[in-house]
Order: structure tokens, then C-alpha cells, then sequence
């Protein structure tokens, strides 16, 4: 039986760095679902979807079909077959990927492909919902977290090393907007499962989480 780790936290809390170095540590698979919803979202952007029309969004996302596979150990995603890893990361993308994740038919689409995965592979899985929705057995969950002066801090370091401008209090807003959006919807809120592990990266390093992760991993395995 393969061994399946869940991260769920808000964004900003560090999930993808932090599971990325967990999963080559442990030689486990990473699996980022978020970029699975921002391909999809991509989808939607491109074909000018209105969401919140129903027969339109089925329509569409009848027409989308999302893969992944692994370059070198990093995972890409395609839309339709085309490589996209390196369009998804946009601001337009992200807020559509807040949207649409929200709409059940979204979140359908993608839970059969990650559960596949955890099924046959060992698998490192990160987004919002994966312990408590998609793998509700996995044998190890962590519930990542961090303030949200942490987290806007992080992401305007970010931005500002990619030159782009913006100010601390805009990045605040944004991320508890965001927050609010992704615990709040009525479809797979963003919330710690019962069983699982809470850490908060606020005063952690990154080495410090990836060892608390790996460590209890092993402990368990
Ligand atoms: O982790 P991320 O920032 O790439 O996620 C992008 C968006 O997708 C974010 O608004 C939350 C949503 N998401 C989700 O609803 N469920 C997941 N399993 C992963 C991401």
C-alpha cells in the first residue's frame, strides 16, 4: 500500500518549498493540486468562461483535460497537452484560480486524477482540502500555517525580487481576502482536519519545518 502525506494550509504558509524538499527527502512523490486548479483556471481564462453560469462552465470544462507528469523530479502540468508550468503563476490566474476552485464541478473534475495518484505512488500532496476531503486516510496530515504578517512579508519579498511593484499593506489585504474566500466557500473549505498535525512556520525556518515534517513521516512509515 503506498504512503500518502497531506499538507492543506493557506497560501503563503510555504507549502510548495517546504514539500517539495520533504518529498525528495523521503524520495516520495510532490504533488501540487494548486497548479492543477490554476491550469484549469487557465482554461477558463482563455476561453473568456463566464463561472458562474452553470451550463457554461460545464461546457467548458468538459473540453479541458488536465495531466501531469514529472521532469527531473518537478512536476509540469499540461491543458489539453500543452505544457503550461510556466503560464499559471500570474496575479490574473491566481484570482481566477480562487474563483473557480470554489465551483463544485472544478473541484470534481480533480478529485478522481489526485486520489489515482496517492493510490498507486508514495505521495507528498498539497493544497486545501487533501486531508480532509481527498485523502481522508492519509497516514500522515500536517496543517501548515503562518500570520499573516509572516506570510504577507514572504510574498512581498517575492514580488519585489521579481521587480514588481506593490506595498506591504496591498499584500496584507490580498492574502486576507483570500483567506476569508478560501474557508468560507461552501465546497471543500480550507480547514485542518481533526487528525491532523498543526504547524505554524511563522518563527520556523524552512530546514526546522521540513525536518518536523520528515520526522514525523518516518515515525509513521
Ligand atoms: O496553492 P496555490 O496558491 O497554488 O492554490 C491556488 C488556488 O487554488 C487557491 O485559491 C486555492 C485553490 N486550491 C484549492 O481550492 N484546492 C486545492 N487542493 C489546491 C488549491
Amino acid at each position: 500500500m503506498s504512503f500518502n502525506i497531506a499538507i492543506d494550509g493557506p497560501a503563503g504558509a510555504g507549502k510548495s518549498t517546504i514539500a517539495k524538499l520533504a518529498a525528495k527527502e523521503l524520495s516520495f512523490i510532490y504533488v501540487d493540486t494548486g497548479a492543477m486548479y490554476r491550469t484549469i483556471a487557465l482554461g477558463l481564462l482563455r476561453a473568456g468562461t463566464d463561472i458562474d453560469d452553470e451550463e457554461a462552465l460545464k461546457k467548458q470544462l468538459s473540453g479541458i483535460a488536465v495531466t501531469i507528469s514529472y521532469e527531473n523530479g518537478t512536476q509540469q502540468v499540461f491543458l489539453n497537452g500543452e505544457n503550461v508550468t510556466g503560464l499559471i503563476r500570474t496575479e490574473q490566474v491566481s484570482d481566477m484560480t480562487s474563483r473557480s476552485s470554489a465551483k463544485p464541478q472544478v473541484r470534481a473534475k480533480l478529485t478522481e486524477l489526485q486520489r489515482t495518484l496517492a493510490a498507486k505512488e508514495d505521495v507528498l500532496m498539497d493544497g486545501r482540502d487533501i486531508g480532509t476531503m481527498i485523502l481522508p486516510d492519509a497516514q500522515l496530515k500536517i496543517f501548515l500555517t503562518a500570520s499573516v504578517k509572516t506570510r504577507a512579508e514572504r510574498r512581498y519579498q517575492e514580488q519585489i525580487e521579481k521587480g514588481e511593484s506593490c506595498t506591504l499593506e496591498e499584500i496584507e489585504r490580498d492574502i486576507e481576502e483570500r483567506d476569508y474566500r478560501d474557508s468560507h466557500r461552501e465546497t471543500a473549505p480550507l480547514r485542518q482536519a481533526e487528525d491532523a498535525v498543526l504547524v505554524d512556520s511563522s518563527d520556523m525556518t524552512i530546514d526546522e519545518v521540513v525536518t518536523r515534517i520528515v520526522t514525523l513521516a518516518r515515525e509513521r512509515m
